[in-house]
């Protein structure tokens, strides 16, 4: 297979890898970084597991090619605490019981991480759209858009 050397920024941190160019950026953040806090489900770009941050944007990593993120800036769920301090997100995620078998929660935080990137006060209805591609077996989602919005006033309270 050919190979490609591409350079990545992921939560902060420059790597310089070179990859075969049908491997996903999925594979090289778990297998290669070993950051596996991102959880690899269906690989097939239908249940959010894999949700990371590409330029501030959640994207299902493997549906991306880890070529086609040469140059790009990463944020995983492993760069959401600062100084071992938990993100709002992370904090109201465990207050609220937003996590049962925590399979679906890096992907989930990712993808809420983006949404109040793009929407820092979204609506119940807002938030749901925000998630809808984040598929969750345990808590049937009221929990995790009650904490979503708390972290949201929480994050807005912070920035004032
Ligand atoms: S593992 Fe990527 S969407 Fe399911
Ligand atoms: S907490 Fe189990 S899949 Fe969401």
């Amino acid at each position: 297979m050919k190979e490609s050397t591409i350079s990545l920024k992921v939560n902060g941190d420059s790597y310089t890898l070179r990859v075969p160019v049908n491997r996903t950026l999925l594979q090289v953040i778990r297998e290669d970084l070993g950051l596996t806090g991102t959880k690899e489900g269906c690989c097939e770009g239908e249940c959010g597991a894999c949700t990371i941050l590409l330029d501030g944007r959640p994207v299902n990593s493997c549906l991306v090619l880890a070529v086609e993120a040469d140059g790009h800036e990463i944020t995983t769920v492993e760069g959401l605490s600062s100084e071992g301090v938990l993100h709002p997100l992370q904090q109201v995620f465990i207050e609220e019981g937003a996590i049962q078998c925590g399979f679906c929660t890096p992907g989930m935080l990712m993808a809420a991480l983006g949404l109040l990137n793009e929407n820092p006060s979204p609506t119940e209805e807002e938030i749901l759209k925000g998630i809808e591609g984040n598929l969750c077996r345990c808590t049937g989602y009221t929990r995790i858009i009650k904490a979503i919005k708390k972290a949201s006033e929480i994050v807005a309270q912070e920035k004032q």
